[in-house]
């Protein structure tokens, strides 16, 4: 069937060959570390971790924090693995065109799209909130009708439309910026385990798992699938709350795959892309791990504040100024979350456009400047239109189903491109494939199992809009229907042809 042709992975390195298609390729192992924990440290650990703690997991949720990084950390080491074997933009997208076929390639772009333009807006809006907390703990509060929650959101959209402008402008310019940035958000969750540590009181560990307790909160569609097809109670805290727990935070985690996306700039995609995604992820769980321990130390898990437990664990303790300093790093810290997820929105737009999945002409590089500019225009519009004017900031399990449904199709990937291509020169390759990469398909299934009925319902609606545009539009318009894949069948012309 021609929605399951592949695209060859030497084809997909030759399309990054053409000139007006050509990314300038500037950044380093260290820049994709800078990058990745640019992007995962963010919105994440600064609220959800009070959340969890509080609705659902105690302070048990440093073993959820663990849960999700170990599914987070298969997923790497398949991302890592597909990356250095094929260095092009487009992340996921572009390993499973070279895997699974192009219907499979167009499902997880389009989820990837979800996941990047949601996770954005998601995450401006929650800067947009901090912003308010710190100019109110500054004594200059914001207008309420233009700040987080008015009307219009008039800061979450200057911040799109500010960082929009400097991923236009050029990749190298955004990583300067978001090197600075990261080494402050960096300072201040090590200030949060450092000075939050002499405020931990043993006692506030124990129970370190409560007993598991019905959850009144989570009824009908706020319920996670799994209770809702077994029929079950929903419940908080104990065993359950731990896996509940872990399928919320995995938030905090996402982004390292997004390092991905850049495969096509990096000067040593081989080496440096696993390291990059790999190291990134190893230094976010350390730190969130230690976080979730000194949090949950500080206050009693029934007594955290589930919308910025960071912050005010320390004003608990009577050091508001402390909780103004960790409130101004997570002002710097969110901006670098939504630079690099518009930027890695752009470039999986960027593969599927050049693929004539979306329309070509999007696609062209700025002759200079080499970024894919026209993309970066429109993505930055809608996603500072929707984190201004829609009430997107409660969908992060949008972001999480979209994430780890990418995450599940790249694993079974990995297994099928060995079986396929077993003759690629792979920079880094799972160990004990294909059990790891299978165990991390049902790990991230099973976290999606622990996401609510009303997040899979809007997850459908989304991937039934997909097959839309897939069956009216791309499929017909593919460039690889259209010209065939020379390198998969000799007898086509080795000159790939344009048509846009
Ligand atoms: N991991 C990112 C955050 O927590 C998306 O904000």
């Amino acid at each position: 069937m021609s929605v399951m042709r592949t695209k060859s992975v030497e084809r997909s390195i030759a399309d990054t060959e053409e000139p007006e298609f050509q990314l300038k390729k500037s950044l380093s192992a260290l820049d994709l570390t800078v990058f990745g924990v640019g992007v995962v440290i963010g919105a994440g650990i600064f609220t959800l971790t009070g959340r969890a703690a509080h609705e659902v997991a105690g302070p048990a949720i440093v073993v959820s924090f663990i849960v999700a990084a170990i599914a987070c950390a298969l997923a790497a080491m398949c991302y890592a693995e597909f990356a250095s074997t094929v260095p092009v933009s487009g992340s996921a997208y572009t390993f499973s065109y070279a895997s699974l076929g192009e219907l499979f390639a167009w499902i997880i772009g389009w989820d990837l799209i979800l996941e990047m333009f949601l996770g954005a807006s998601v995450v401006a809006q929650g800067w947009s909130a901090y912003l308010g907390v710190l100019l109110d703990q500054l004594g200059a509060p914001i207008p309420a009708v233009i700040g987080y929650g008015g009307t219009v959101d008039v800061m979450a959209i200057v911040l799109v439309l500010v960082l929009g402008a400097l991923m236009t402008y050029g990749i190298r310019e955004s990583m300067r910026v978001n090197l600075v940035l990261v080494g402050v958000k960096l300072f201040i969750v090590l200030f949060v385990i450092v000075a939050g540590i002499m405020f931990v009181n043993p006692a506030n560990y124990s129970p370190f798992v409560p007993d598991a307790a019905p959850r009144e909160s989570a009824t009908g569609l706020t319920q996670p699938l799994l209770q809702f097809l077994s029929g079950g109670e929903p419940m908080a805290f104990g065993v359950g709350g731990i896996f509940a727990g872990a399928a919320l935070v995995f938030f905090a985690y996402i982004g390292f795959d997004v390092v991905a996306t850049t495969a096509e700039e990096t000067k040593n995609p081989q080496r440096d892309m696993p390291i990059g995604i790999i190291a990134s992820l190893a230094i976010c769980t350390l730190l969130y791990c230690a976080v979730a321990l000194v949090v949950t130390g500080m206050v009693s898990y029934d007594e955290l504040d589930p919308a910025a437990a960071l912050a005010n664990a320390f004003t608990y303790h009577g050091q508001a100024w402390m909780a103004t300093v960790i409130s101004a790093g997570a002002v710097a810290g969110l901006t670098t979350v939504v630079l690099t997820l518009l930027i890695g929105a752009t470039r999986i737009i960027f593969a599927m456009s050049r693929d004539h999945l979306l329309p070509a002409g999007l696609a062209k590089v700025h002759p200079t400047r080499r970024t894919p500019w026209i993309i970066s225009i429109i993505v930055t519009v809608i996603v500072a239109l929707v984190a201004g004017l829609t009430p997107v900031g409660v969908l992060e399990e949008m972001v999480n189903i979209g994430t780890l449904s990418a995450f599940v199709l790249v694993s079974v990937g990995v297994v099928v491109l060995r079986r396929k291509r077993p003759d690629l020169k792979r920079g880094f390759r799972v160990p004990w494939s294909p059990v790891l990469p299978i165990l991390s398909a049902l790990v991230c299934t099973y976290l999606m199992l622990n996401l609510t009925v009303e997040t899979w319902l809007r997850f459908l609606v989304w991937l039934v809009i997909g097959f839309v545009i897939y069956f009216t539009y791309s499929h017909r318009h593919s460039r690889l229907g259209k010209d065939g894949d020379p390198y998969l069948n000799p007898a086509e012309p080795k000159v790939v042809g344009r048509d846009s």
